[in-house]
């Protein structure tokens, strides 16, 4: 099956045909319908982030069950899904808590000379488990989500990743209130799902900050009340005005330090301050020492503190309302081939996401 391979840090991606091992147990075979392309895939590209490589990216995936391993019960051959990023155990203390995105505990016995992708006889590895960037994917099942019928896999891909991790974070980890201050800083594909959560949960005011005016443009349609660009305006200065001293809730979704702590230093007294973005490892936050007095939070939301089946299908009945917007997301639709065109889009900001449409539903 043909794959995109990341085979060195900074340099296109490759279409190869590579082998896929068949499901063990605790797995499934999926057929990729459509995969959206994230900024998070771009770190690695990118080197921000280390991968074992060569490697097959993409986690914002949906497609249709081929084939299932022993003892996979929750979803069967036929069946079409999401394919979350995070494949949660059910028995940890981070399942059992309600909190399955934070869930490490493997799920399967797959050996380590037994990889689910190789190219001749060399392993490749996968990104996040889902590695969907290709034709076919072998993954823990526990991570599938069923996609509800007249729902298109284009839609659902989105879910996978960009609209759980905005919704998410605004409603399972900051838990914004109605009629409180929001600024997002960052309007991309995570950043628009965090402007269209605080308006679905009736947030008074909502900021959006970005440097490439077009993108502002597009805030404004989801939901966004103000815009600043960041580009000719200091972003925390007028927040900070907009707001009478600071926002209720601010959050980061670019992924650098320097956004980080503007969007900690716009938050006011009380605020909150949520880092979406996938900063460096190496990087280091700094904030002032006067978080005690002025009772402010600085938290990290990973994968919007998804809890999948909860979760999930309630972004699914949002969306049939009409109160979730995910098409217009959707700038630009690629083949698989067309996945270092996509990348460079990304890259210069021109896009909110673009989807790979790799095969037929
Ligand atoms: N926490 C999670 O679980 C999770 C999940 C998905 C993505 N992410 C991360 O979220 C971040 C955003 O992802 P995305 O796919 O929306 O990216 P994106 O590239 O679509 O959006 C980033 C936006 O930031 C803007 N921008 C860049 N530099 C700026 C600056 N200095 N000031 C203001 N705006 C600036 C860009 O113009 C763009 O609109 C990435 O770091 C990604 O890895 C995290
Ligand atoms: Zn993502
Ligand atoms: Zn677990």
């Amino acid at each position: 099956m043909k794959a995109a391979v990341l085979n060195a840090p900074k340099t296109p991606l490759s279409i190869e045909e590579l082998t896929i091992d068949e499901p063990i147990a605790g797995e499934a075979l999926v057929r990729v319908v459509a995969a959206g392309v994230c900024h998070s895939d771009l770190h690695f590209i990118e080197g921000t982030y280390p991968g074992r490589l060569p490697m097959v990216l993409g986690h914002e995936v949906a497609g249709v069950v081929e084939k299932v391993g022993p003892g996979v019960t929750h979803v069967k051959a036929g069946d079409r899904v999401i394919m979350g990023f995070v494949q949660p155990c059910g028995h940890c203390k981070y399942c059992d808590a309600g909190r399955p995105n934070l869930c490490q505990t493997r799920t399967t016995a797959r050996a380590a000379d037994r990889p689910i992708l190789k190219r001749g006889d060399q392993a490749v590895s996968g990104m996040a488990g889902t590695a969907g960037f290709a034709q076919q994917s072998v993954m823990p099942a526990t991570g599938l989500v069923q996609v509800p019928d007249g729902i298109g896999l284009d839609v659902a891909a989105l879910v996978g990743c960009s609209v759980m991790t905005g919704y998410g974070a605004v409603v399972n980890t900051a838990k914004v209130e109605p009629g409180s201050t929001v600024a997002v800083i960052g309007a991309g594909g995570v950043g628009l799902n965090i402007i269209q959560a605080a308006r679905l949960a009736g947030a008074s005011r909502i900021i959006a900050v970005d440097m490439v005016e077009a993108k502002l443009g597009v805030a404004k349609q989801f939901g966004a009340t103000d815009t600043v660009n960041a580009g000719d305006t200091d972003p925390v200065k007028k927040v900070q005005e907009l707001t009478g001293g600071g926002a209720d809730f601010t959050f980061e979704a670019i992924g650098l330090k320097v956004t980080a702590e503007q969007a900690y230093a716009m938050a006011g007294r009380g605020g909150t301050a949520v880092i979406v973005g996938m900063i460096p490892p190496m990087d280091q936050i700094s904030i002032s020492g006067m978080i005690w007095m002025q009772e402010k939070t600085l938290k990290g939301s990973y994968y919007g503190s998804a809890r999948f089946h909860t979760d999930m299908p309630r972004i699914f009945d949002l969306y049939r309302q009409g109160k979730l917007n995910i098409e217009g997301l959707v700038t630009k639709r690629f083949p698989l081939e067309g996945i270092n065109e996509a990348f460079d889009l990304l890259r210069s900001g021109a896009v909110s996401r673009s989807v790979l449409e790799i095969g037929a539903e």
